[in-house]
Formats: C-alpha cells, structure tokens, sequence
C-alpha cells in the first residue's frame, strides 16, 4: 500500500465520521472555542479583499464563511470530504467542494490563503500534503496550519480526567491522529520554503462549567473509549458532573497554529 491511497478511516466510518450522531455538536463545540483565535490569527495577516482561499477540511464552515466575507472581491473553495455541514448558499464567492485532500490537487500558484485546522493531525500523510499545499500558494501567499498539541494525561489535577483523557488520546491514537505533531510545524513550514513563518498557541479548556469545551468531544469519542476497557459508563457520568462544577478547570490541549509564505517571486536579473 502507498501513502497516497490511505484514506482517513476515522472520518470515513470510524470515531469521527459524519455517521457518527455527535459530530454536529462536535464541530460546533470546536468553531465556539476556537474561532476567535483563529480569526484573530487571520486578521493579523496583510488580508486583501481580492483574495482567493482555501479552506481545507471545512467542517461545519465557520470560518470559511468568515474568509468569503473579509475577501468579498476573491473566491473561497471551501473542501471537506464530507460537506453535510456546509452551507454553500452562505456567500455568493464560496465554492463548496466534496474532495479527499490527500489526493485532490490544484494548480501551482492558485491561492493567495490556504488555511487548515484540526486536519492534519488525522492525516497519515500530513507532512506530504503540507508540501503540496505550499504550492498551491501564490507568490506571497499564506499558508496557516492549526493543531493540537495533547498535554500528557497524567498531569491533570484530576485522577478521574488522567483516565479519561488516556482513553481519550488512545483512541484517537488507534484512528490514525497525532495529537503532537503540532509541535514540528514551524519548522516543516521553513522546511517548505516559506518565509515570515510564525507561531501562536492557544489553550484549551475542559471543566470551568459553562467555560468548558470538551463535553461534546469525549461523548463522540465515548463507544471507542469505553470499548477499550480502560474506563467505564461510570467513570463518564462522574466525568460529566465533575465537568459542571466550576472549581474544577483543566488545560487539556493547546491549539497551536503555524503559518508562513510563498516568497515573492523575484526578478529575473538577465
Ligand atoms: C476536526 S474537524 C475540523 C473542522 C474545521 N476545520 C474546524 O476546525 O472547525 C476535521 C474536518 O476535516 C475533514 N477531513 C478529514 N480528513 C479529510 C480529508 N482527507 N480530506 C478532506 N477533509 C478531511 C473532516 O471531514 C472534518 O470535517
């Protein structure tokens, strides 16, 4: 089997597919807690409002729909392999496409924005889709990478959450995610030629009651934790409750996101 035939089976049929009933919820959670980081990372960039993007892995379209209001004058290509969730009657400039990213391909040169989070982490063949998204880019194009970075389990505060966020993490581990490669990728970045690459984390939060944004991620994920064996129905009632209560805060996860850019192309000097 090569890298290139591989497909995603969590997002196919397995833990995170579309089939799955909580995945709405589980995107929606995700867009609450991560979006205005996000945008506030976009934001800082030099945006022109003639620009074209791409959105890879769009989910649920938040900020995709966000990309085709700020760049009213270009176009968003808003891809996913399965677009359920997406709405393409939200701007007349978005163009919404069913596509595996890991073997769709657009010409060199074609986006001035190509922006990803929480996508790679799922993809076996993330550093090679990387590269290719990089040439993808305009000169002087921008490529932003968002993903998670997992905190060891055992320094929760909780013994409860230290089981439940091993689970938690195996499974995600057994459908294919790395949940720390973030940390290499402003570095692949530079690797790949672009310049100006810069970082920015943000902290994710589990517990804290209202605060909390990780309920509708272990209930997706529950049926594989608790077919592991590792925890019980009765670990995640308790995990629950514990959740609820606002004295109990945990830092889970950080977001870390990456971005840089195509050089400018440079004059010919003959
Ligand atoms: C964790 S969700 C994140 C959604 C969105 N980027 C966000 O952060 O709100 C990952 C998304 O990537 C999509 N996805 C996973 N593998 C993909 C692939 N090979 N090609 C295209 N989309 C993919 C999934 O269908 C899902 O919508």
């Amino acid at each position: 089997m090569t890298q290139h035939s591989a497909t995603p089976a969590p997002y196919r049929t397995g833990l995170l597919s579309n089939e799955a009933p909580h995945e709405r919820d589980r995107l929606r959670s995700i867009q609450r807690s991560v979006d205005a980081f996000t945008i506030k990372v976009i934001q800082d960039l030099p945006l022109e409002a003639s620009f074209n993007c791409l959105e890879l892995g769009a989910g649920a379209g938040s900020i995709a729909y966000w990309l085709a209001a700020r760049c009213p004058e270009g176009r968003v290509v808003a891809v996913d392999l399965d677009t359920r969730h997406l709405d393409m009657r939200r701007a007349e400039n978005l163009e919404v496409q069913e596509a595996d990213i890991t073997s769709e391909d657009y010409a060199p040169g074609s986006f001035d924005l190509i922006h990803a989070r929480y996508l790679f982490c799922h993809l076996p063949q993330r550093d090679e889709v990387i590269a290719r998204a990089t040439r993808w880019l305009a000169p002087g194009g921008w490529l932003i990478v968002e993903e998670p970075y997992h905190l060891p389990a055992d320094t929760s505060p909780s013994p409860l959450v230290q089981r439940v966020l091993a689970a938690y993490q195996r499974a995600y581990r057994d459908n294919g995610a790395d949940m720390t490669w973030a940390r290499s990728l402003p570095s692949l970045l530079a690797h790949n030629a672009l310049s100006e690459v810069s970082f920015a984390g943000n902290l994710g939060c589990m517990g804290g009651g209202t605060k909390d944004r990780w309920l509708p991620l272990i209930t997706q994920a529950a049926p594989a934790m608790l077919a592991d064996g590792v925890i019980t129905q009765e670990d995640l009632t308790q995990f629950t409750t514990l959740l609820e209560d606002p004295a109990f805060i945990d830092i889970p996860q950080v977001t870390i996101a990456a971005w840089g850019r195509r050089p400018e192309a440079t004059a010919s000097t003959h």
